[in-house]
């Protein structure tokens, strides 16, 4: 008898393991995730150092040259960009700086993805392809209520809340400058697909700033 009772309780102990599980497995996806094992993780490349961040990142003696850059070991790209432009822009759009050149100077394609902490390195990176901007979404340009107001069919970055919770401002913006970064998350922080940092699923990415 007892032992049966003892079968009956381990029994269940492993359903509510596996229900446990279960809920788990649905609570993944909000789950914080990390850089490790993404498309940024070079830590396994033969150039790499075994360590993920010191393709991007030291610790001693990195290159400031780029506005409020972090600690950043990889060497900085120096081409002349086109920029975005197109007749119903309303934004004044230049050449990328801050985070959007930091990401342009691997995804550019003139400078090597295994360039860093001063060595030289030959791996090209053709996932962005080239100088020319003006296929791309503009960056690197201020976003802020009187641009929202003049577009018409723009948030207001100041008030309007993303699926982060806070305001687009808060979440997305880089000193009220829109940047790679508005979109992507380069450490992979939320587990999206292209390292979105909101889903473009049904373009909720897009819906959170374009109010179409
Ligand atoms: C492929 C390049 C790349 C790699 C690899 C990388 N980072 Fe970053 N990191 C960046 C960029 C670009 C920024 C600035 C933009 C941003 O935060 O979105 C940044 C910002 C940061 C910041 C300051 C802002 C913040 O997000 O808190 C910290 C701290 C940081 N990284 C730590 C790390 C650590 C630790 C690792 C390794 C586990 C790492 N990074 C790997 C590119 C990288
Ligand atoms: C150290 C070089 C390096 C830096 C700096 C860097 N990337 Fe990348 N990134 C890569 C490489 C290499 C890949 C893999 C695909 C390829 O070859 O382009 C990649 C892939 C990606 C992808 C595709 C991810 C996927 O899962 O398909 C996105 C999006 C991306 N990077 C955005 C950024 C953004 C935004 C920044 C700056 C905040 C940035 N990257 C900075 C090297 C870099
Ligand atoms: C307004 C949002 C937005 C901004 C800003 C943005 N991207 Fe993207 N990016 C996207 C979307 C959406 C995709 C996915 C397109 C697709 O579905 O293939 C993408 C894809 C990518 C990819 C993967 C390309 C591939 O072939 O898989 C890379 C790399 C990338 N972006 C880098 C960048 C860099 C570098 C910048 C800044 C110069 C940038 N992005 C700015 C929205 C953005
Ligand atoms: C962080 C906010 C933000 C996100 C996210 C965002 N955009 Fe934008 N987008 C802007 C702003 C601000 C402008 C500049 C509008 C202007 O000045 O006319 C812009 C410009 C554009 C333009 C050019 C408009 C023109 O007149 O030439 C297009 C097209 C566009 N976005 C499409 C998209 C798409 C598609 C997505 C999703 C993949 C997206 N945007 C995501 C803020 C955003």
């Amino acid at each position: 008898m007892i032992f049966v009772v003892k079968n009956i309780y381990n029994k269940l102990a492993h359903f509510e393991c596996a229900v446990l599980f279960f809920f788990l497995m649905l609570a993944a996806p909000v789950l914080r995730a990390d850089i490790t094992g993404s498309a940024h993780d070079f830590s396994a490349r033969g150039w790499g150092t075994g360590n993920v961040c010191t393709v991007c990142h030291t610790p001693h003696n990195s290159n400031t040259t780029v506005r409020n850059s972090p600690l950043w070991n990889h060497t900085i790209t120096v081409a002349t960009f086109t920029p975005y432009s197109s007749t119903t822009l309303n934004a004044t759009v230049g050449q990328p700086d801050g985070v959007s050149k930091l990401c342009l100077s691997c995804h550019d394609g003139t400078v090597a993805v295994d360039s860093f902490g001063g060595r030289v390195g030959s791996v090209i990176s053709h996932g962005f392809g080239g100088t020319n901007l003006r296929h791309h979404h503009p960056v690197s340009f201020v976003y802020d209520s009187a641009l929202a107001a003049e577009d018409g069919e723009l948030h207001d970055p100041t008030t309007q809340v993303t699926a982060l919770g806070g305001t687009i401002a808060h979440d997305l913006l880089v000193g009220g400058k829109l940047e790679c970064s508005s979109c992507h998350d380069v450490h992979n922080t939320y587990n999206n697909r292209k390292l979105f940092k909101i889903s473009d699923q049904r373009s909720a990415l897009c819906l959170t700033c374009h109010d179409m």
